[in-house]
């Protein structure tokens, strides 16, 4: 996969993708992830790449020309442009496996009070991480470039742990736990010591589905649940609701 970073502070990504799992997929060379400054594709003496609102208001706009020459110099006629913006469809982890099936993808980071309405004209999507505002689309697109470069095939060592994470099946991740089996009076779970896989699959299925229900119970509606997923989630909430009364 190839990745094109249109931002106007290209140093911004230097840490973030020198380290952990994307760091070492592009040292695997299964990403190529580039930087370009927006800046280079002005073409007045002053640089600018930002100018007042048309109608008046407070702050300042990027300007249309920079973000279309920049977007031009990278096409190669397999990318998909994406405009990070609060405005934008909420990013998800469906999204993100969308994304990890494309060739190249062209993030443009907007700054300032936003980018000039026309650069939507010559984007494919529009995202945003959630409901609250960044100083620009930099944060938003290592946290991007992060979800999407960990599910591309053999960024993750062990497989296993990409499909359990929470959200892959619209379900929170069951607790989890390490040495030591007690900390200040916290015990480890027993069944967790027992070795029975089958008790700890089934613990896990509970544990899970009690958690979503509990936290995150918006997810539940899309999840598409086992058989035996649903008789466990049922029993849960009839425990949470607890006995019905007739009076
Ligand atoms: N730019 C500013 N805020 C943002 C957000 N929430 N998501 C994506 N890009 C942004």
């Amino acid at each position: 996969m190839k990745i094109h970073i249109l931002t106007l502070f290209p140093s911004f990504f230097e840490g973030p993708f020198s380290c952990g799992i994307v760091g070492r997929a592009r040292e695997k060379g299964l990403v190529e992830i580039r930087t370009v400054n927006i800046r280079d594709f002005t073409s007045d003496p002053y640089r600018s790449v930002d100018d007042y609102p048309f109608g008046g208001g407070s702050g300042m706009v990027m300007k249309v020309e920079p973000i279309w020459r920049a977007v031009e110099s990278v096409r190669d006629g397999k990318e998909l442009v994406i405009l990070l913006t609060p405005q934008g469809r909420t990013f998800t982890q469906k999204l993100a496996r969308e994304l990890s099936q494309c060739e190249h993808l062209v993030i443009i980071c907007g700054r300032y009070k936003g980018v000039d309405e026309r650069v939507t004209s010559f984007v494919d999507m529009e995202l945003s991480i959630g409901d609250y505002v960044l100083s620009g689309g930099e944060p938003a697109a290592v946290v991007l470039v992060d979800a999407v470069v960990r599910l591309l095939p053999g960024a993750v060592g062990d497989k296993d742990s990409v499909d359990t994470d929470s959200f892959e099946r619209n379900l929170l991740e069951a607790p989890l736990y390490t040495r030591p089996r007690e900390f200040m009076g916290m015990k480890v779970p027993e069944i967790l010591l027992s070795g029975n896989h089958e008790e700890i699959r089934k613990w896990r299925m509970k544990e899970s589905l009690k958690r979503t229900l509990e936290r995150r119970p918006d997810l539940l509606e899309h999840a598409e649940l086992t058989e035996e997923e649903k008789k466990i989630l049922e029993k849960l909430k009839e425990e949470k609701d607890g006995p019905h009364s007739c009076i």
